[in-house]
């Protein structure tokens, strides 16, 4: 595994960073408990100290697994965790926003109990509630860090003028942003954000798995399914573009040793010098420990060229 300081925040986070929205239990394939316990301390095993979480992962849930997951395995105080607030899971598919003050530190309580922790290292606000002030949800989350509870502030999904506009109340230490090879819409967003200091994690870093490979056919997910609803290439035009995309992945595969396409898609993020860490949902030991290979060694400058050449196809 390899390290980066994660800008201003000053942690030294692995450059994969283990997602757990599936592990939530909505909105994903499932997995029985032990093979997602499996699937934590295999991070673990491979050098991954941070974890990505959130309330609305199912209203909870995720946390609660990965607070009792921690705590059986004893690693709580070996790993930086996120989560986030802002965000509402309400009827088991609705997403609702509120930053108000209240909200805000209601839910913050409520991830101190679900992951069994005393402490946050970095609480970012999911998505922007342009009905609250950021004055007001800034001010709860500099009242929550007075007082030990949570480390440092980040913002998610959030554009250049809401991340200055929030930046006037309190020190905003990350962003978390979706940034892949079928997904650059932040691209320039992110470079500004790293160049002011922040640590950028982005999200989304298999393209919802699409980059794997493992999607080949188009397929009718649930109606509930995060591919069908959040992730945009899993409809046409853009899933036939990005099978384009998969033969060229193919290739450098084959010149490389078959490298896994996975891994392909990670190497592409991390050489990024604007990317701190790439999240990665995976819910099994396997797939987990196929993903963190991906930083023994690096694709060079020509594989990256071929890669980039084909990605600009996805814009015509
Ligand atoms: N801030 C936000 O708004 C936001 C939005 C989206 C995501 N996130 C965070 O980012 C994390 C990652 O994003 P994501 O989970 O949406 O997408 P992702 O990491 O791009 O893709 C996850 C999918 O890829 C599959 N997968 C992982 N490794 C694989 C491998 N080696 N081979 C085959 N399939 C593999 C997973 O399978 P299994 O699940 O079946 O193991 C899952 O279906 C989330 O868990 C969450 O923590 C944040």
């Amino acid at each position: 595994m390899r390290y980066k300081v994660f800008g201003k925040t000053g942690m030294k986070v692995s450059v994969m960073t283990l997602g757990t929205w599936g592990m939530g239990g909505v909105g994903w394939d499932n997995y029985d408990e032990a093979t997602k316990v499996d699937a934590i301390k295999a991070a673990f095993d491979c050098g991954i100290n941070f974890i990505d979480t959130a309330p609305a992962y199912n209203n909870g849930a995720a946390e609660r697994f990965l607070g009792k997951t921690l705590k059986q395995l004893g690693i709580r105080n070996e790993l930086f965790i996120s989560t986030k607030c802002g965000n509402f899971f309400v009827d088991g598919s609705t997403y609702v926003r509120n930053g108000h003050r209240d909200a805000v530190i209601g839910q913050v309580e409520d991830s101190l109990r679900n992951i069994q922790t005393d402490h946050i290292d970095l609480m970012l606000i999911h998505w922007p509630d342009v009905n609250t002030p950021f004055e007001e949800t800034i001010g709860a989350l500099n009242d929550l860090k007075r007082d030990g509870k949570i480390l440092n502030i980040g913002v998610s999904n959030f554009s250049k003028e809401q991340i200055q506009d929030a930046g006037q109340y309190g020190e905003i230490g990350a962003f978390q942003p979706q940034y892949s090879m079928v997904n650059r819409d932040s691209e320039e967003l992110i470079r500004w954000a790293a160049s002011e200091g922040m640590g950028v994690m982005t999200y989304g870093s298999l393209g919802g798995g699409i980059l794997t490979g493992v999607h080949r056919e188009l397929k009718e997910f649930a109606p509930t399914d995060s591919r069908n609803r959040f992730y945009k290439h899993f409809h046409e035009p853009m899933f036939s573009k990005v099978q384009e995309l998969l033969k060229v992945m193919d290739k450098v595969s084959s010149e490389n040793g078959g490298m896994p396409l996975s891994q392909i898609a990670l190497n592409w993020s991390v050489q990024k010098d604007f990317v701190s860490t790439c999240i990665v949902g995976a819910q099994t030991r396997a797939k987990v420990e196929e993903n963190a290979a991906a930083f023994d060694r690096e694709l060079d400058a020509s594989a990256i060229a071929t890669l980039d050449a084909a990605i600009a196809k996805l814009d015509e």
